[in-house]
């Protein structure tokens, strides 16, 4: 199934053409970061053999997962990245073993472009991170398979797909989220990204972006991909040096700039995120004019406006959102999009702001919804009043 896919990590610096994310891994540096040591944390295990066995996850043979996607099938295909192409399958919940299509448990099987070491690390990198680190705002790996050339990953299947897909793609399938579904989105990922900078887990995500957030049939959003992660900066230390990689738009400047990796990089990007969220328009578009490719070099301006951040909003959002809803989102953004890392404010800073917004939410909506029974009440005793009445009218004599 090779043909279907595309080379993830990139070692050129150049956006891809078509407008969508392209990631990147810098050609000459060196990841010099290190470890903690294996006394204070129980996140980074040594080697390989050590990872596989710690984790809880399920060792799936190869052959099984091949008759559970139906020979990883075309019409199977879930999505491609450029890790590889991701495939739905179904397995019986208690054995593992494959099932038949329609019973038994759904799972999504990404599937490794067979092409060497970077995808390697990165592939036992997931399962170093996902394989214990928990939340409902991460999505649940399975487990893996591991067999000559083969590597595989097994996912819990995400019923309504990428962020992204819902964003970006224009087909029926695909609708365009609405406002209040939109926040959720946000907030849900919000909160995973928090839960992973906290002091239980203390882990840089360095991926975060539209197509890895995937959501569930109620929209909870779930982080997927942790391929790239990376453990934060022990005590004392305020960054971790890596070579830079990540995806074009997304990474944050200093980070492209120094390879100073922080837990605000992840912040930056979550800014980015909630941008493409508010204005429908991806972070790097090579279809649009010039001088509208770049979301936030074109939205930064209006965002900063009071007056003008309506205008950058997503079109097909008008009338769900109140103005000052909209414009507490943006201010949002912004502030994650601030050029000078101390500046952003913390992961947990921005999931306090989102649920201050949905409270906005529910009590607009209360307030709206009193606000129309109320003209609904005007206008029936209206319509009354519309009736003819007897009226006292002069006599004339
Ligand atoms: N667990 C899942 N359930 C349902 N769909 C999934 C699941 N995991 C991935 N997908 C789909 O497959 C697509 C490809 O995922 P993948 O993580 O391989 O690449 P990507 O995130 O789009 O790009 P990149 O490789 O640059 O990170 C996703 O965008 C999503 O639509
Ligand atoms: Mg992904």
């Amino acid at each position: 199934m090779g043909s279907c896919c595309s080379v993830r990590i990139r070692a050129d610096h150049s956006p891809r053409r078509d407008g969508l994310s392209s990631r990147f891994v810098s050609v000459d540096g060196k990841d010099t970061s290190s470890r903690r040591s294996s006394s204070s944390m129980p996140l980074t295990p040594r080697n390989e053999g050590e990872i596989l066995d710690s984790s809880n996850l399920k060792s799936f043979g190869f052959n099984d997962l091949r008759i559970a996607t139906r020979n990883f099938r075309p019409d199977s295909v879930l999505g491609e990245g450029g890790f590889g192409c991701v495939f739905k399958g179904w397995i019986d919940e208690h054995t593992f073993k494959a099932a038949k299509p329609g019973t038994g448990t759904v799972i999504a099987v990404k599937r490794l472009n067979q092409e060497g070491f970077q995808g390697h690390k990165e592939w036992l990198t997931e399962i170093n991170y996902l394989g214990q680190l928990y939340h409902p705002n991460l999505v649940k790996l399975l487990g893996y398979c591991l067999e000559d050339e083969h590597r595989l990953l097994v996912y819990e299947f995400m019923p309504r797909g990428s962020l992204e897909n819902h964003l970006f793609r224009r087909t029926s399938y695909f609708q365009p989220l609405s406002w209040n579904l939109r926040m959720k989105v946000a907030l849900g990922a919000a909160k995973g990204l928090a839960y992973l900078h906290s002091p239980e887990a203390k882990v840089i995500y360095r991926d975060f972006k539209s197509s890895n957030i995937l959501l569930d049939t109620n929209y909870n959003a779930k982080l997927s991909d942790f391929g790239l992660a990376k453990d934060g900066p022990m005590d004392g230390k305020s960054h971790v040096s890596t070579r830079v990689m990540g995806t074009y738009g997304y990474a944050a400047p200093e980070y492209m700039a120094t390879g100073h990796l922080t837990a605000r990089s992840d912040v930056y990007s979550f800014g980015v995120v909630l941008l493409e969220m508010l204005t429908g328009r991806r972070v790097l578009d090579k279809n649009r004019p010039h001088g509208e490719q770049n979301l936030i070099e074109w939205a930064r301006p209006y965002l900063a406006s009071k007056r003008r951040v309506l205008r950058v909003m997503d079109a097909r959002l008008e009338g769900q959102y109140s103005p000052s809803g909209a414009l507490r989102a943006a201010t949002l953004a912004i502030k994650c999009l601030a050029l000078e890392p101390k500046h952003r404010p913390t992961m947990d800073d921005v999931v306090k702001a989102l649920e201050q917004l949905q409270e906005m939410g529910s009590v607009k909506t209360e307030e709206a919804q009193k606000h129309r029974r109320a003209r609904d009440e005007d206008s029936s005793s209206r319509k009354m009043a519309s009736y003819p009445r007897p009226s006292v009218s002069p006599i004339l004599a």
